[in-house]
């Protein structure tokens, strides 16, 4: 399935499953061995990272919790640049070790809306865990810890990522074509 269709859109794939998953657990080695013994709050930001976050937590090996909030700051193709509410702060987070997981960091508004918060709340340490990146795209200078992929600046769907709801169950991550 290398072309796919979703409703007015074509798209052809970028990453495969299998790169996908390894990248996946190359992440969570890595996070893994950086913060050994560590007692870790992964805070994951919904909806797009739910895939990523469930593959990759299986593989953490550390004492951690998981917990998600959810905001939308994408409407269709195109960021609006319009930050949402967050809702679903339920998590004690004062004094502790968060990673921060993002399914795709394009502009950055809406990761630096969720650090400004964990910062507010007085997590003792923050990291951040992206899969994807777009740096021609990113317009903040919060340093990212942790990135699968750095990808160009066009419309991915999959794995999580949607075109106006549709294509998050897609085991691949696919581009929109021209
Ligand atoms: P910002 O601009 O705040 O955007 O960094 C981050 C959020 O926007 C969504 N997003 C995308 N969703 N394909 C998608 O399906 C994309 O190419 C894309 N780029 C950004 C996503 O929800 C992310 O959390
Ligand atoms: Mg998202």
């Amino acid at each position: 399935m290398n072309e796919i269709t979703l409703l007015d859109r074509e798209f052809s794939v970028y990453l495969t499953e299998d790169e996908i998953q390894s990248r996946v657990t190359a992440l969570a080695e890595k996070i893994s061995e950086d913060l050994k013994g560590q007692d870790v709050l992964f805070f994951g930001i919904l909806n797009g990272v739910f895939l990523f976050a469930a593959d990759i937590i299986r593989q953490i090996s550390l004492n951690a919790h998981i917990s998600f909030i959810k905001l939308a700051s994408y409407d269709g193709t195109s960021s609006t640049g319009k930050i949402k509410e967050l809702i679903g702060w339920n998590e004690d987070i004062t004094g502790k070790t968060v990673v921060v997981l993002e399914d795709i960091v394009d502009t950055g508004s809406t990761l630096e809306r969720v650090i400004g918060e964990l910062k507010l709340r007085k997590a003792a340490d923050i990291k951040i865990c992206t899969l994807l990146f777009k740096p021609e795209a990113y317009t903040k200078d919060i340093p990212i810890d942790y990135i699968g992929f750095e990808i160009p600046n066009s419309f991915v769907v999959g794995y999580g990522l949607d075109y106006d709801g549709y294509g998050r169950n897609l085991k691949a991550i696919y581009k929109l074509t021209k």
